[in-house]
């Protein structure tokens, strides 16, 4: 979702406009930069591409380069639709003040109403837009442009990372509640340069810095090339001791190298994904299991699917029930206590249910674990204890290779609980399943012509039973959420309980069946579909389910338990196909973010 970044020192126009090329991949409709330029402001916005915004600013380039002071946004439309009114940064109305937020300004209403009765003038349908204005009738009131900010950002409720700059001062001032903001400080040459930004990976991929200073709620503030920077909390107290910290993450692998899009780079990276996974130390994490009464693990989308992986994981092989709950429900429950865990899982770290989730568990003494692929992410400071997926940057807004190293560090806690170092061992092998998988020419090439033969369906049904039915969830919603095929997954048992009414022979079914103790009863969910005329895919190592099909994606031939790993990696395959196939990129689809940072 909205991004935002903010530079104070060289080439900060440059810097911003890369800021926003590295934030594209959070999902966005519309983008816009200010810059400060000989005391006055000068804002640049446009609708789609982050580079339509940059061809505005080129035009402007030789008068642009040598300013030291530029803010620049992605905006992902909540209030408003997307259109260049809307687009951040909005401006008062004398275009001496510019502000760009991530968030939602729960009493923007409320405030708008009373600035219209004041006489300003709005030019957008946004919440943000108060902001702005609101920041000026303070600055009116109190002469001083920081207490003027602090005193905006007392009357706002809701979320927001909010920069602002103004045409006085050589100054980015930023506030945060709840959306992440964190401070760049530049390193090397660069020791007086600033940077703001709503992830620390958009300045790691720019190599402008590895060292932070992360916000917590309620901060506020300002970087300074001359005072450097300075933060306050809400009283107004100037908090001098913020840690400083130096990520130990590498982005450098954030380029889409030969490959047409990033999803199918990132789905040829989760060979190596699986050793890195692997590798994560997950001891605490025992100790914190044993000592605890319940484990709950709450997550959303692709992350819940792992949990739901990790429900039948724990209960086959620890005899351990586990509680799972999509975050944005958890909250409304809130069910685990004191003496209980609760595993946040969420590659971003970023996602607010989640996030609200663990907030709430840990009101109530709960302990978290946290399993996110970002170091310093929100999610993960909030945690008594942090696994990382190091998987690497996942740029494709659909989630795949992280998917795969949260199963790994799932199963691994699974058989680290019971000892089990043979089955630990065998988890290693996925390296080379998959990999085998994924550098054979013919399973590639038979996936490519299922998904042209059936690039002009449009009702897919996905069926699985036990540790297949997370696999057949995964799968529908990655081929939703890419290619916008109609596509629902069932436990293939509760067919007759209602859905078998939808399946006609306009119908494709795509059953996980790989050959374990449930291939019977499926092969019989599969002859119900068959004879009601729909379409039959199937993903298999049986030749009997093989038989049955009008597809079949062959699998190599594993132990039952582990089917959720190597299963999927074919139907995001088949979805990332599906989608080129239809003349779509799977890298941005419509209406999705990267980081959903609204509730
Ligand atoms: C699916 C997808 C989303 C995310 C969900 C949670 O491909 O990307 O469903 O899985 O938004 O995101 P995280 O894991 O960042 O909390």
């Amino acid at each position: 979702m909205c991004g935002i970044i903010g530079v104070i020192g060289d080439k900060a126009v440059e810097r911003v406009m890369n800021g926003l090329i590295a934030l594209e991949y959070r999902g966005y409709d519309s983008a816009g930069i200010a810059v400060k330029k000989d005391s006055k402001i000068k804002v640049y916005k446009a609708t789609g591409e982050v580079k339509n915004v940059i061809s505005l600013v080129f035009k402007d380039i030789d008068s642009l380069k040598d300013s030291k002071i530029a803010i620049g946004h992605t905006r992902w439309a909540t209030h408003g639709k997307p259109c260049n009114e809307n687009a951040h940064p909005h401006t008062d109305e004398d275009s001496t003040i510019a502000i760009i937020h991530n968030g939602i300004i729960e009493n923007y209403l409320t405030l708008k109403k009373e600035l219209l009765e004041k006489g300003y003038n709005f030019s957008s349908e946004t919440d943000s837009e108060v902001i702005a204005h609101l920041i000026a009738d303070k600055f009116k009131k109190h002469k001083d442009f920081q207490i003027a900010f602090h005193q905006a950002v007392l009357e706002l409720q809701g979320t927001f990372a909010i920069l602002c700059i103004n045409n006085k001062e050589n100054r980015i001032y930023f506030a945060k509640l709840v959306n992440p903001l964190v401070i760049g400080i530049g390193v090397g040459n660069n020791s007086d340069n600033y940077y703001c930004s709503s992830d620390m990976a958009s300045m790691s991929t720019l190599k402008l810095t590895n060292k932070f200073i992360i916000l917590e709620d309620n901060e506020y503030g300002f970087i300074d090339a001359k005072d450097g920077i300075k933060v306050f909390d809400i009283s107004g107290n100037s908090l001098k001791t913020k840690q400083v910290i130096e990520t130990k993450f590498h982005y450098t692998q954030a380029d889409k190298s030969n490959y047409d899009y990033f999803m199918l780079k990132e789905i040829k990276e989760i060979p190596e994904v699986i050793p890195n996974a692997f590798a994560s130390d997950v001891s605490d994490v025992l100790s914190a299991i044993d000592s605890s009464n319940n484990i709950y693990i709450t997550a959303c989308g692709t992350s819940y699917h792992a949990a739901l992986v990790a429900k039948y994981v724990f209960n086959k092989v620890c005899r351990r029930d586990v509680h799972v709950y999509h975050s944005s429900e958890y909250v409304y429950l809130n069910p685990a206590n004191a003496n209980d865990l609760l595993i946040a899982i969420s590659q971003s770290g970023e996602t607010l249910d989640t996030l609200t989730a663990v907030k709430n568990a840990k009101r109530k003494g709960v302990k978290i674990v946290s399993l996110t692929n970002h170091y310093g992410s929100s999610i993960s400071r909030e945690s008594d204890l942090q696994l990382y997926m190091n998987s690497g940057p996942e740029i494709s807004v659909v989630a795949t290779k992280t998917y795969i190293a949260q199963l790994i560090i799932l199963y691994k806690i699974a058989f680290s609980l019971v000892n089990n170092s043979a089955e630990l061992e065998k988890l290693k092998e996925f390296r080379e399943i998959v990999g085998n998988f994924l550098k054979n020419n013919n399973s590639l090439t038979n996936v490519e012509k299922i998904a042209k033969e059936l690039k002009s369906e449009n009702d897919f049904y996905f069926i699985g039973r036990g540790l297949s039915y997370p696999t057949a969830l995964e799968a529908a919603l990655k081929l939703k959420e890419i290619s916008y095929k109609h596509a629902e997954a069932f436990p293939a048992g509760e067919l007759k309980h209602g859905p078998l009414s939808l399946i006609t022979d306009k119908a494709t079914v795509i059953a996980i069946s790989p050959s374990d103790s449930l291939v019977k009863k499926i092969e019989s969910n599969i002859l119900e579909c068959k004879s009601r005329g729909a379409k039959i895919v199937t993903v298999t190592d049986n030749q009997d389910v093989v038989k049955l099909s009008n597809y079949s994606i062959v699998m190599e031939m594993i132990p039952e338990l582990f089917s959720p790993i190597s299963y999927i990696v074919p139907l995001q395959y088949f979805a990332y196909r599906m989608t080129v196939e239809n003349n779509l990129n799977p890298d941005k689809p419509r209406n999705l973010a990267k980081s959903v940072t609204v509730e």
